[in-house]
């Protein structure tokens, strides 16, 4: 083959197993109907009828943007009120205390690309949950840093701090600093949330590692489903655990309009990174700004316009708050029928709390998906089990995928 590819990029391609689960539901639909298949792989709410949910309250903002809100520049760390707007909104009644700055990013995407950008160098192991976003990888890999692993779950199923102690220890023994990911609310692939005092065991594994020596460590919260993780303040509470950190360690959130706003497609959110030391916030600032400028430049204008309409009318701000319930809801009442059909049957389920997906632990997952295929049913087969999208089926054709899943799998000759 001929190339002419960069030798950094040569041979790269992101395959997505999402997508290609995906289209073959769509597939089978459009030849058997679509009462009859079951897709649980789209990572996008949808509702009842099966269409794309989005916000009404979004959808009038969005009417009501001028052309200027829409079509001008903004600047390229964001505009002030949006980033203001966004700490209010990331953190609710539970600001942790330290110097805060946010900065605008197309997504939580853009904030986890800018944390590995400037916060590792190149050849650095960045940590990840073994349950995790496998876009992680992707990001990680491009800038030629390496995914390391540690454990989400003890056997128990609790947080395992132990299993961050041990490889967070053993990166530091050869890097300077270490970088944490931990998408530890409404989890994607499993629903798991840590509850306030596993966060903060989170904070003391670090705090702890990092005492006393001159390594660094970076801890970024991946808070992508936080709208849909429970009672809005009560949620959000364990962000007071990021207050009063060490020097040496510093907390930048992943925060996105994605699925809170339900603004998939127009690319925003914020990196938000909290410290004790005003020169490490200054630097956030002006480092992240630089890299945005070396990458994207600014982001998206009408988003960002469109949040500061919301908030600055206490009547919308309600309306968004009371229409995610709403949606919250929905999702919970879906995965609690698939929950209670899996005890029945005896499918082993990773501890769902909420958010838009569950997990089912398999081995083979490709194999037993297979099988599942073939009783019409689609879910995403992933390294360490299977991903059930629960926020976007219908809630009609909840009951059955457990039973249907608990066979596939036997079919498939595997003893979970
Ligand atoms: C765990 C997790 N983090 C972050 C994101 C980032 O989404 P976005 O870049 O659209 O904000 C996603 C999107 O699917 C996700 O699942």
């Amino acid at each position: 083959m001929f190339y002419m590819a960069a030798p950094q990029a040569k041979g790269k391609s992101a395959g997505d197993n999402i997508f290609a689960a995906n289209g073959r539901a769509v597939a089978l639909a459009k030849e058997i109907g679509e009462e009859n298949v079951v897709n649980a792989t789209i990572g996008a709410i949808l509702n009842d009828a099966g269409e794309l949910v989005v916000l009404d309250v979004v959808k009038k903002a969005y009417e009501e943007l001028t052309p200027f809100e829409w079509a001008s520049y903004s600047p390229i760390s964001g505009l002030p009120d949006y980033l203001n707007i966004c700490m209010e909104e990331c953190f609710g009644e539970s600001r942790p205390e330290g110097y805060i700055r946010a900065v605008a990013t197309p997504g939580g995407s853009g904030a986890i690309h800018h944390a590995i950008h400037n916060y590792t160098a190149p050849g650095d192991e960045v940590l990840v949950t073994d349950w995790h976003w496998g876009a992680y990888k992707t990001l990680i890999d491009d800038p030629k840093r390496v995914p390391g692993f540690y454990q989400l779950l003890t056997a128990d199923g609790h947080f395992n701090k132990e299993s961050l102690r041990t490889e967070v220890r053993r990166v530091l023994k050869k890097q300077n600093s270490v970088l944490v990911i931990l998408n530890g609310i409404a989890n994607n692939p499993t629903g798991y949330s840590l509850t306030d005092d596993e966060w903060k065991e989170a904070v003391d594994v670090l705090s702890e590692e990092v005492k006393g020596t001159e390594k660094k460590a970076i801890l970024l919260p991946d808070v992508a489903y936080l709208d849909y993780s429970g009672e809005r303040q009560a949620s959000r509470r364990f962000f007071k655990c990021f207050g009063g950190l060490p020097q040496n360690v510093l907390v930048v959130i992943a925060y996105s309009l994605s699925k809170g706003f339900t603004l998939y497609g127009q690319r925003l959110g914020a990196m938000i990174g909290v410290t004790s030391d005003k020169d490490v916030a200054q630097e956030f600032a002006d480092i992240n700004q630089y890299a945005s400028r070396a990458t994207w430049s600014n982001c998206n204008t009408a988003a960002q316009n469109l949040m500061i309409h919301i908030y600055k009318d206490p009547a919308k701000a309600q309306e968004l708050i009371e229409e995610r319930l709403k949606y919250y809801r929905l999702i919970q009442d879906r995965a609690a029928i698939f929950m209670a059909e899996a005890k029945e049957v005896g499918l082993k389920v990773v501890p769902y709390v909420s958010g838009f997906f569950i997990s089912i632990p398999v081995k083979e997952s490709k194999k037993v998906s297979d099988f599942l295929e073939k009783k019409h049913v689609f879910l995403v087969p992933m390294e360490k089990g299977l991903r059930l999208a629960v926020c976007s089926v219908p809630t009609r054709k909840m009951k059955g995928i457990a039973t249907k899943v608990a066979e596939a799998i036997k079919e498939a000759g595997i003893v979970q």
